[in-house]
């Protein structure tokens, strides 16, 4: 069923690419909700010219399709990116990373105009932090970000084991914790010597939500700004 969710979510991030021209470059993340979205990229003969890939994984996924890659430095700015989340909640602040791409993940993000997440119902959460999150580390780091991990949150870092990510740093996973002011926080682990950085994507979260629900696609979209600095009109 899940994946039939996400196989959902993923079709339905096609109709956001209608308005491209056949000449542009999209951003692509990685996980399995992304897995079917780059299979139906390819098998619905989308017209792009390329795709930055976040992750060694998609990459490969994207060549065996025959779908061009470009690198972040020529294509420059994206007007999409399309990944999963691991969780995310009602203002559209996600933790991401559990497939430990979080960083090339955040960097393909940062410069794509309009982030769109696909993800099942079951990943849609009040608050954050049920789900570990994910923090890239410095090899030589590991022990001594994580001690100051405990002491900033109160969490238990995790070491994933056995993992390298594609940058060939390690992971620890934060478990425990409850995210009630999701920005502050990945500032606040950004800070420590050795975290390259954090699943937290909340200050650049998503714009649009394609959510998969056993009832049907729901397609949300974020403010442009927080309610407290709306625009107002003049009468
Ligand atoms: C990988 C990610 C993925 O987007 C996240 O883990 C969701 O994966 P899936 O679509 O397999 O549930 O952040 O680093």
């Amino acid at each position: 069923m899940t994946d039939e969710l996400k196989k959902a979510a993923a079709l339905a991030a096609l109709a956001e690419l209608e308005t491209l021209t056949p000449d542009s470059f999209i951003g692509v993340g990685t996980g399995s909700t992304v897995n079917h979205f780059i299979d139906a990229l390819a098998s619905r003969g989308v017209r792009i010219r390329g795709a930055v890939s976040s992750s060694e994984a998609s990459s490969k996924r994207l060549a065996a399709h025959g779908i061009p890659l470009a690198s972040l430095d020529d294509a420059g700015e994206l007007p999409v990116y399309i990944d999963g989340a691991d969780e995310i909640d009602h203002g559209f602040n996600m933790i991401k990373g559990g497939g430990g791409a979080l960083t090339r993940e955040k960097i393909v993000a940062a410069a794509a105009r309009r982030f769109v997440c696909i993800c099942d119902e079951g990943k849609q959460v009040a608050t954050l932090g049920r789900f570990p999150l994910p923090v890239e580390v410095i090899p030589m780091a590991r022990i001594q970000a994580a001690r100051e991990i405990v002491r900033l949150t109160g969490g238990e870092p995790r070491w994933r084991e056995g993992f390298v990510t594609d940058n060939g740093n390690h992971i620890l996973d934060i478990h425990g914790l409850v995210i009630t002011d999701p920005p502050a926080l990945e500032t606040a682990l950004n800070q420590i010597a050795g975290i390259v950085t954090n699943g937290l994507f909340a200050r650049r979260g998503a714009d649009v939500l394609l959510l998969a629900t056993a009832a049907g696609m729901r397609r949300g979209e974020r403010p442009p700004f927080p309610a407290s600095i709306q625009f107002i009109p003049d009468p």
